[in-house]
Order: structure tokens, then sequence, then C-alpha cells
């Protein structure tokens, strides 16, 4: 780590993640994070009001934390960066105008980023610069999409996403079919690991040569949500018990089987050699084990950040907005929106609306 490396801040609330980050070039120095989950934990799902507030809350003591870890001052930062979008419009106003308030009264420049770029910067805290072209998975609870990443500075392009469910929602959604908590990640990833894989042949979305041809890089999961609930319903409907395991292990393999097969294949028709899975899902030891095997065997190599990085936070921001001072971005204005549905291929907000 050198001084001349920017010091940059990151700030991330466009879910239900309050996360500050400080990182100087690519040394990761501080990573708070307050979750509101447990307070959404009853309602199977993010409310967004709830979770706006809940970062209205944890703001200044999550960043006075991020702060006093990394051993810095505010004045010392050389940049704050910001999720500026997609996710919660509310939830992203927070932190976008926190971010605001925080450079003006420092005087240091702010870049407004993209959510989906800075689930892949923050891999560079981790195994260093990425390699470009390369190709990026992002599976979280809100979003499922191959990204062709051509520089991570400002050219990323879809290649495809979820027509439907991303897949971290459907391990929700079946986690509550089967009584498992919310997020239902975690717990599927653990019943699995005492399940078999091949009890249930459940489906695989968009997967057919005729969805091939138009769905190539896409994906779908609501289908195979829906075929759990049927299996399920069926058990019980007959009076036998549900295999918890084997039902989670079949559905985690389908999951699994769709996104390693469409990575690689989006990496065998470009030609391109790295992989990169992040997002929440990233954190799947199924997933990571099938896609690092899958991808050996053409000699694709596969990054994925650890776990804790995977999930929303705001080192992942503060790693873009490091990259982004380096490449010599310019900034973005103060008077930036915060944009719900900003386009993945807008890597940072060079200006305000329109301009
Ligand atoms: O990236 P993230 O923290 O927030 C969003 O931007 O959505 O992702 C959260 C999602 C949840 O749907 C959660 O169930 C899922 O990631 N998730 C997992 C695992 N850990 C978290 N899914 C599968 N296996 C896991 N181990
Ligand atoms: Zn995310």
């Amino acid at each position: 780590m050198s001084v001349d490396e920017p010091l940059v801040l990151g700030i991330e609330t466009s879910c239900d993640e309050t996360g500050i980050g400080v990182v100087r070039g690519t040394t990761l120095l501080a990573d708070a994070v307050a979750s509101s989950m447990s307070e959404h934990a009853r309602y199977g799902g993010v409310v967004p009001e709830v979770a706006s507030r809940a970062h209205l809350a944890a703001m200044a003591g999550t960043m006075r934390e991020a702060l006093d870890t990394a051993g810095v001052r505010l004045s010392d930062v050389d940049a704050v960066a910001v999720t500026a979008g997609p996710g919660l419009a509310g939830a992203l106003l927070v932190g976008v105008a926190a971010a605001k308030a925080y450079a003006l009264a420092a005087n240091k420049p702010l870049y407004g980023v993209n959510h989906l770029s800075a689930h892949v910067a923050v891999d560079t805290l981790e195994h260093g610069p990425l390699p470009e072209p390369a190709i990026a998975m992002l599976v979280s609870g809100g979003h499922s999409s191959l990204l062709m990443v051509e520089d991570l500075a400002g050219r990323v392009e879809p290649l495809g996403a979820t027509i439907d469910d991303a897949a971290g929602e459907a391990f929700d959604k079946v986690a509550r079919l089967l009584g498992l908590p919310f997020p239902g990640g975690p717990p599927i990833d653990k019943a699995a690991r005492d399940g078999d894989p091949v009890a249930i042949d459940f489906p695989r979305g968009l997967t057919s040569p005729r969805d091939l041809q138009r769905h190539r890089f896409d994906f779908s999961f609501s289908g195979l949500k829906t075929a759990v609930a049927r299996w399920v319903e069926a058990r019980e409907r007959s009076g036998e018990p549900v295999p918890v395991d084997d039902v989670a292990a079949s559905f985690q393999e389908a999951v699994c089987d769709v996104l390693s097969r469409k990575a690689i294949d989006a990496c065998r028709s470009n030609g391109i050699d790295t992989l990169l899975i992040g997002g929440g899902v990233a954190a799947n030891s199924r997933l990571r084990a099938m896609a690092t095997e899958r991808a050996e065997r053409y000699g694709i190599r596969v990054r994925v950040p650890r776990p804790k990085l995977c999930t929303d936070n705001g080192a992942m921001v503060a790693a873009l907005g490091s990259h982004l001072v380096a490449a010599a971005v310019p900034p973005s204005t103060l008077d930036i929106p915060a944009d719900s549905s900003l386009p993945v291929t807008t890597v940072s907000l060079a200006n305000r609306i329109g301009a």
C-alpha cells in the first residue's frame, strides 16, 4: 500500500445494508455494515420504507465506525463514492444525500456509481486488478445478470439478465416454502449439504434449444420456484414428510447448474478466460465449487470474492470509486440524482440529469 494511492470512502444504501467502506488503492482498510435485515424478516422480504429509515438511523454511527477502523479522518480522504443506483429509491436517496453532505463538508470530489459495477470492483480488493475484458455474473436478491466488462472504469455491457425472479429471490421464496428463515440462501446452502442433489429433477429454466435461441444468456427462476412449490404440496397432500435437505439440495443444484452453464458459455463464446461471480448468491458454496470445477475444464479462471464482500457492503463502492479515481474519470457534480433504475452501462454518473 502506498500513500500515493487514492484514499476513498464508499457509501452503500441501495437495499437493506448501510455499508461504509474505506480503501486505499486496492487495499481494504474498513468495511462497516449495519443491516436492517432482522426488521424485515417477519415480512419475508425487504420493506422499502423500513429500510430507508434504518439507513438514516445507522448512517452517522456506521461512518464513525468505518473511519475509526481505518484510522483516518474524513478530511484525509481523496474522494467520496456512493451507490447512485440501481436499488430502492428511498434507500438510495439516504446514501446519496449523505455522500453529498460529506463530500461538501470535506470539500472532496463525489462519485455516484453503479451498484452492479461495484459488485464487480470489490473483487480487486481480494484478487488484484481485473484482467479485461472479463465476464461478470452478478447474482443477488435483486439482480441476476451476465455482463461483459470491457473496462471497469466505463464500459460494461449487459449480455443477459433474469426475465422474472432474481436468483437470490428464488432462494428466499423456496426457503419460505420449506419453513426455513429469511434470507433463504444461507439456510438452503446449509440444508443442502445433508441432502441429495439428484433426488428430484427440478427444471432448468431457459436451457432448451428453443429458449437458447432467444434467451441464451438470460435466466428464469420462477418456473423452478413453482415446480418446488408443486412438489412440496403434492408431498404434503399425500401425508408424507417433506425431505427438506433433499429438496434444498436438488433446488440448489438446478440453480447452480443453469448459472454456471450460462456463465461459462458467455466466456467461451466471447473468447474470455476470466469469470467473476459476485452478489449475495456468490456466497453459495455449491455455486462456487461447481462454477470453478466446470470453468477449469475450459481454462477459464473463476474469481469470487470472499462471502462477506459478495453481499452488499460499502467496501465495494469504495473499491469502484478508487478505480475511477486511478483511471482519472471525472467526478460527479453535487446535483446528481439517486436513480433506482440506473442502467448497467452507466458505471458512474458524470453530472446532473440530462447534462
Ligand atoms: O447482494 P445481496 O446482499 O443483496 C442484494 O443486492 O440483493 O444479496 C442477498 C441475497 C439474498 O437473496 C440471499 O438469500 C442470497 O443473497 N444469499 C445466498 C447465500 N447467501 C446469501 N444465496 C445462496 N446461498 C448463499 N450462501
Ligand atoms: Zn447487491
